[in-house]
């Protein structure tokens, strides 16, 4: 069994069973952080290139490491001292780089849909590092991977993800996999960063904070994208704060043992007190270490999908 596609684009591609697959290999790289030696060779002589069109502290590190630990050749491509300085289009130098044979690109961009532009046109399996506001699979995953960790199990949780829906990458792939993953989820912001389709994606939807926090397991936070806002959604970040910012006083209302995620980075005292980001429900830096397992275990499996394609070719 493996993906049935060498390339990662979005949850809503996976089934079921191929997320289960990401996460259980995944539960087999977490032990390579464990030893003295944290290196496998799972993709010695396979080029990496890392393409980052936009900011990333813990996707692109976390990308960066998990090569490094299967032995692959990586290339990080600093967009700001690169061509495209000079006006090259996104489809010339996906050709360009690959033209020099890598096996898989990594690719994070402004705009949505950019790495399926990618996949149509290069041989090297793709994989989506956050496109725009559409999807930031790997997050998701790792996201899933935490959950199930602390949980045991995903099905029949009630993961309440709470902020700006409208502009989050994170929200949609996250509403995505628990609901496919058997999980209540319930959506929550203010009516003018909820988009209008975001129930099809399995969430049901509320425009209040202490209905979505009571008796939930996993509350995840959203990071308020004022770069991505073009209009004010909301009077003043104090007011967004008190309306539906994650305090000590709202967990109260969750279950005992439910645990505080966030994709990061974070607004302390926009969308969550430091007290609570810091606090003992809070798992939010076993999500940025269980991030590197996970994408290990994507990267070997879109491998794999590539080394199967060529054979039966
Ligand atoms: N969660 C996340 O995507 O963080 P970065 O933007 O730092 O990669």
């Amino acid at each position: 069994m493996g993906l049935r596609n060498k390339h990662l684009l979005g949850i809503a591609e996976l089934t079921v069973k191929e997320i289960n697959q990401i996460l259980d290999t995944a539960q087999s790289f977490k032990q390579v952080a464990t030893r003295p030696i944290k290196k496998v060779p799972t993709l010695r002589g396979k080029t990496v290139i890392n393409l980052f069109f936009e900011a990333s502290t813990r996707t692109r590190a976390s990308f960066e490491l998990a090569e490094k630990r299967l032995s692959a050749d990586t290339l990080n491509f600093a967009v700001s001292t690169s061509s495209v300085t000079k006006g090259e289009s996104l489809v010339d130098t996906a050709k360009n780089l690959e033209s020099m044979s890598p096996s898989i690109i990594v690719i994070r961009h402004g705009s949505s849909g950019a790495p399926h532009i990618l996949a149509d046109i290069c041989k090297a399996s793709v994989v989506n590092a956050g496109d725009g506001m559409h999807e930031h699979p790997t997050q998701a995953l790792l996201d899933a991977f935490t959950v199930r960790t602390r949980k045991g199990s995903i099905a029949g949780l009630k993961v309440a993800i709470i902020g700006d829906l409208a502009h989050s990458r994170v929200a949609r792939s996250g509403a995505l996999i628990f609901s496919k993953l058997g999980a209540n989820v319930i959506a929550c912001g203010p009516p003018t960063l909820i988009p209008p389709d975001f129930a099809r994606l399995g969430a049901a939807v509320s425009y209040h904070i202490d209905e979505a926090v009571s008796n939930a397991d996993v509350v995840m936070m959203l990071r308020v994208q004022r770069e991505r806002q073009q209009e004010a959604f909301f009077p003043s970040q104090r007011e967004y704060f008190d309306l539906y910012g994650l305090t000590r006083a709202r967990m109260r209302l969750a279950k005992p043992d439910a645990i505080v995620m966030h994709p990061g980075p974070m607004n302390r005292g926009v969308e969550i007190a430091s007290e609570v980001a810091d606090g003992p429900d809070s798992v939010i830096l076993e999500q940025v270490s269980n991030g590197i397992a996970v994408r290990m275990s994507v990267l070997y499996l879109v491998a794999a999908a590539h080394a199967s394609e060529d054979i039966s070719q």
